[in-house]
């Protein structure tokens, strides 16, 4: 069985001064930790399907789906140091991620194109919805820098489900 890993309070030593209120620093924590490990999970994903695609359409999804890796690669530091700065602590293993990920990791074989396109779509949606709400949490915990912070990520996140969602209007008959 996998230890639970607590994200706060932090020790004394990682106790970082916040004018926040221990309750505020909590929420935001607790709201921001699961997208760090969404973030790894999708990471990881979008590169498992930048390395085993496969298809007609393989030169254009392999270079979409390494921009789209960088950019999920990119908030994770951003979002993990928000935590450390309102007093929280943050991702620590490969196992405190699958504590927290809701993203599933794919280890099938071989993932049609299109089916990629689609699973890749679900998740930047289900990972936009999560962000806004973490955004409104930050907002009732007086968070306004992790809040602006998410706001960027959110953008990028509903970028990359638009082009996802646009390749799949016309990918309906693609293995
Ligand atoms: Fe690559």
């Amino acid at each position: 069985m996998r230890t639970e890993v607590k994200s706060y309070p932090a020790p004394n030593k990682l106790a970082t001064a916040t004018d926040l209120s221990p309750q505020e620093g909590r929420a935001v924590t607790e709201a921001v930790n699961p997208l760090v490990a969404d973030a790894f999970a999708l990471y990881v994903k979008t590169k498992s399907f930048h390395w085993h695609l496969y298809g007609s359409h393989f030169r254009d999804y392999h270079l979409m789906f390494d921009e789209q890796a960088e950019a999920i690669f990119e908030s994770i530091d951003v979002l993990a140091e928000r935590v450390r700065k309102v007093g929280g602590t943050t991702i620590r293993s490969i196992s405190h991620i699958a504590q927290l990920q809701t993203i599933e990791d794919d280890n099938s074989s071989a993932v049609p194109a299109g089916e990629m396109i689609l699973i890749l779509m679900e998740h930047n949606g289900r990972m936009a919805k999560n962000i806004r709400d973490a955004i409104s949490v930050c907002d009732k915990n007086r968070d306004s820098a992790t809040s602006n912070q998410l706001q960027d990520i959110l953008d990028k996140t509903e970028r990359r489900k638009w082009f996802l969602y646009e390749i799949m209007q016309g990918s309906k008959n693609i293995e």
